[in-house]
């Protein structure tokens, strides 16, 4: 039903890879080396901290080159014979089509103990005779159990990119999404990030999916504390929890607003309950919530809090009993804030065109906004140059015309 924005805005070529661009070059160069004979160094080391784009770097180069890659992970190399089972392929350059290959042994770090020693052994001996390059990939290189397979490689460190290629990456995917972003929102969630592009294209697709315009208000409350238990891990913590326990303590771990976190769990709840009786329990359960909510806004006794968490997180948690999971499905952002936001935002045009007003006719701005506008509206719409007229003698600015004119 949905398509993760990390798949389906995947760079496709090696030009749309933000960060890193050192890296890219030597690999790039390195590849292509291969054309004029087997190099000194017939492997490639790739390491770096998880969603810079190591691996998308090595596929869309190879696309770009028009080269076979043959991808290989953790559960491939768990024994030296699961090893030896693909050294074939490294011992001849080019395959069955003519095209050549490049041969990528991502997650590395997937090895581990003394079972995967052979592994390792014999991803080595591949190297040492390979005919065709051999990529391998891992957050550390520098792990001891890769000390002897190191001495064969080209070593190349991914950093995190900065922030600003962060996004400049959010940014292209607005554009193919057709999402008007402010600048700030996008800033914000590209730092937010702190160089995880991958995790960054998620927080933004949850954030933006299905919205025409995204602002710094929807996103600058999220703050910044702990981006590892950002709302999206809160909502999973809480919704999928198995035990009412830690479906509470998700809260005390989080730095968010309990009224926004209520929404959140309100808006997508439904998407991830998919058993209409276990959706009713937890619907049941908000609506308690809600009812303790109403009484500390009528009694300002905020003793109740505890109760309004507990149905919220526990109530929604142990409301799951049939839900299959859910595949694959974002976190929606709240609509119900999603409006009151817009509808803020009206209110405030409506009352600085209603200062205009009042300068040139003495009334209270609120009175002229209330008693004015409509009318402003039907000129604006109908008459250009009565409207022209208008706006000149009022002094409106283009914002305010766009707004009246609809
Ligand atoms: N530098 C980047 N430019 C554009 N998109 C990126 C970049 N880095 C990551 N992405 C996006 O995030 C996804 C995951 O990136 P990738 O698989 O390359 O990360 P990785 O560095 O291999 O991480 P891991 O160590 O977790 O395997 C990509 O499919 C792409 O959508
Ligand atoms: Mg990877």
């Amino acid at each position: 039903m949905y398509a993760a924005w990390t798949v389906k805005h995947k760079p496709a070529s090696v030009a749309e890879i933000v960060g890193n661009t050192e890296a890219i070059k030597t690999f790039s160069e390195w590849i292509k080396s291969w054309s004029k004979g087997v190099p000194k160094k017939r492997a490639a080391f790739l390491y770096g901290p998880p969603g810079v784009g190591k691996t998308v770097t090595v596929e869309a180069l190879a696309k770009d080159l028009g080269m076979e890659l043959v991808e290989k992970n953790a559960s491939d190399y768990r024994t030296e014979e699961a090893v030896n089972r693909f050294a074939g392929l490294a011992s001849q350059y080019g395959s069955l089509f003519g095209s050549r290959r490049i041969i990528l042994l991502d997650e590395l770090d997937g090895l581990t103990g003394n079972a995967d020693k052979g592994g390792v052994k014999a991803i080595t001996d591949i190297i040492k005779t390979a005919q065709c390059p051999i990529v391998l990939i891992a957050n550390n290189a520098y792990d001891p159990r890769f000390i002897n397979l190191r001495s064969y490689c080209i070593l190349i460190e991914f950093k995190k990119p900065a922030a600003s290629e962060v996004a400049k990456h959010l940014k292209r995917i607005s554009e193919r999404e057709g999402i008007q972003v402010d600048e700030n929102a996008l800033k914000f969630i590209a730092q937010r990030s702190e160089g995880d592009v991958r995790s960054a294209v998620n927080d933004f697709q949850a954030l933006a999916q299905g919205k025409k315009r995204l602002t710094y208000e929807d996103v600058s409350w999220l703050g910044y504390r702990d981006r590892q238990d950002s709302i999206f891990n809160l909502l999973r913590m809480i919704i999928y929890s198995r035990t009412s326990a830690s479906a509470k303590q998700a809260v005390d771990m989080a730095d968010v607003d309990i009224d926004m976190l209520f929404e959140w769990i309100y808006e997508n709840a439904p998407e991830h309950l998919t058993d209409p009786h276990d959706l009713a329990q937890a619907m049941d359960a908000l609506s308690m919530a809600d009812v303790y909510r109403g009484r500390i806004r009528t009694t300002q006794d905020w003793s109740f809090i505890r109760y309004v968490i507990d149905y919220m997180t526990a109530g929604v948690a142990m409301s799951r009993q049939r839900s299959k999971s859910a595949g694959w499905t974002p976190f929606k952002f709240p609509s119900r804030i999603q409006m009151l936001s817009r509808s803020k935002a009206e209110r405030a045009m409506k009352l600085s065109i209603g200062l205009k007003i009042k300068r040139k006719c003495h009334i209270s701005a609120s009175r002229a906004s209330k008693e004015f506008l409509p009318y402003l509206r039907i000129i604006f719409k109908n008459n250009a140059e009565m409207a022209d007229g208008i706006a000149k003698w009022l002094d409106l600015d283009d914002e305010m015309i766009a707004y009246l004119k609809g």
